[in-house]
């Protein structure tokens, strides 16, 4: 088993050096936020994720898991040091490195010996080379850059770690490439090697094809509606295709999180500067932001006028399961509802706290989706938390001063909605409006 560590505590650090642990590694996760470091010595995850408290203490406990400020503590005697600091968009849509320059310089003035440095963080093509050049300018230790990408998601990341399809080790130093090998071998997942640069590129390529699959599919729910068919057969009948595959075929609102939206914007970029023009993901990007008012359009069309209409809001983080509200649909949705002068009381399981931080203060948060729902003139699905989805469509019935449902992730049957008596409106299927507006 080797000495690791582990430099920043996001969603990636936190979940690697935690995994690491788990399988036997002892591991140090350093993170310049003092506060962050406090909560994590005492055993508390800064992130809600399944399992990872649990985890999280149990290694601490074991004296596997160390947290510290202080890259010396945390560096020596290391076998190998793993970057998972964040790259977070820049205005123009490249990936901003500061943090990765920033851990670099902090490094060469610590290191004393040889070193792997275990590139988690999504960077763009080239940036190891650049890492290890910088390295190499500021300290004579020398150091092997592996760039080893992350696919976790958000809501299972542990179980991803644990289960991953593989483990991608991009190194130009045999033995480093090894010794990424050997540290990951506990976890039983099949590794493919290939050079840095691939290795960066893979992280990319995968996410912004898993985004293109998703405005894809999105594009054909938007016909669907226009043409009478429904996505959701559309996407079962694709998806029987094993070249296709029904993952990532679900219609809504449009894909957010930390990843897509950041990734596929960047690789345009990277494509740009390449002097190569990506258009088919220039298109991706677009769809995907006009996917995210497609619900308040159909909302303001039967509607008319949003002024003073009570809106409830259920679901705001970006998916179930997660309290992530980064690029969340939910945010575009209810600053269009407030700009059109409704009154928004919203509900999510776990994400509140974290919407309370970002979005406009004339907002009401109300305990649960009953309490929400009550009195509302209209309601807005946006996150299929299984809590929110198992809401009998009666139950919605009776608590809304007038039923009008507008799902932006498909989850009620349209058939049993107007069989109950509820107005609803999903994403690519028939529409059930009011029977005298109905063609
Ligand atoms: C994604 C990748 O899946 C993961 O491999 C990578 O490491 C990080 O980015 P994550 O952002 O956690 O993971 O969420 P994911 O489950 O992929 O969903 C992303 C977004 O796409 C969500 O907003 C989700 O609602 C949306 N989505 C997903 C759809 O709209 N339709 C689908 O069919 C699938």
């Amino acid at each position: 088993m080797k000495k690791i560590a582990v430099i920043g505590t996001g969603y990636v650090g936190l979940v690697t050096g935690v995994a690491l642990a788990e399988v036997g590694h002892t591991v140090t996760c350093i993170d310049i936020d003092e506060e962050k470091v406090k909560q994590l010595q005492a055993g508390h995850s800064p992130i809600y994720e399944a399992g990872l408290e649990d985890m999280l203490s149990k290694n601490i406990s074991n004296k596997r898991l160390f947290n510290t400020t202080s890259y010396e503590e945390g560096c020596r005697n290391a076998d190998a040091i793993y970057v998972a600091v964040g790259t977070p968009e820049n205005a123009d849509g490249t990936a901003d490195l500061r943090f990765v320059e920033a851990v670099v310089r902090e490094l060469a003035e610590v290191l004393q010996e040889e070193t792997v440095l275990v590139t988690k963080s999504t960077v763009p093509v080239g940036t190891n080379d650049w890492m290890q050049s910088l390295m190499a300018s500021l300290t004579d230790v020398p150091v092997h850059a592996v760039s080893n990408p992350e696919f976790l998601k958000e809501g299972t990341a542990l179980k991803d770690a644990f289960n991953g399809d593989r483990i991608v080790i991009g190194s130009d130093h045999g033995p480093a490439g090894e010794l990424v090998e050997e540290i990951n071998r506990p976890f039983g997942i099949p590794v493919y090697h290939t050079d840095i640069r691939s290795a960066e590129m893979i992280k990319y390529a995968a996410n912004a094809f898993l985004a293109t699959k998703i405005s894809y599919i999105n594009e054909i729910a938007n016909l669907c509606e226009l043409l009478g068919a429904n996505v959701e057969d559309v996407a079962d009948g694709m998806g029987m295709d094993p070249r296709i595959g029904r993952s990532f075929l679900n219609a809504g609102i449009g894909y957010g999180g930390s990843c897509f939206p950041k990734d596929t914007k960047a690789l345009v970029n990277m494509a740009d500067q390449a002097g190569h023009n990506f258009g088919i993901l220039d298109e991706v990007v677009l769809v995907n932001r006009k996917q995210r008012l497609k619900l308040f359009e159909k909302a303001k069309h039967r509607l008319g006028s949003l002024k003073g209409k009570n809106i409830a809001v259920l679901g705001l983080s970006f998916k179930p399961n997660t309290d992530d509200m980064r690029e969340a649909a939910s945010l575009a949705i209810i600053e269009e509802l407030i700009l059109a002068g409704a009154t928004v009381t919203a509900f999510d399981p776990i994400a509140m706290p974290n919407a309370k931080d970002i979005l406009p203060e004339a907002i009401y948060y109300a305990d649960s989706s009953n309490e929400a729902l009550q009195h509302a003139d209209a309601a807005f699905l946006l996150t299929e938390w299984d809590e929110i989805t198992s809401l009998p469509l009666t139950d919605i019935k009776q608590l809304m001063a007038s039923p009008i449902l507008f799902d932006g992730r498909n989850c009620y049957d349209p058939d049993e909605a107007e069989r109950i008596g509820i107005e609803y409106y999903s994403i690519g299927r028939q529409d059930i409006s009011p029977a005298a507006e109905r063609v």
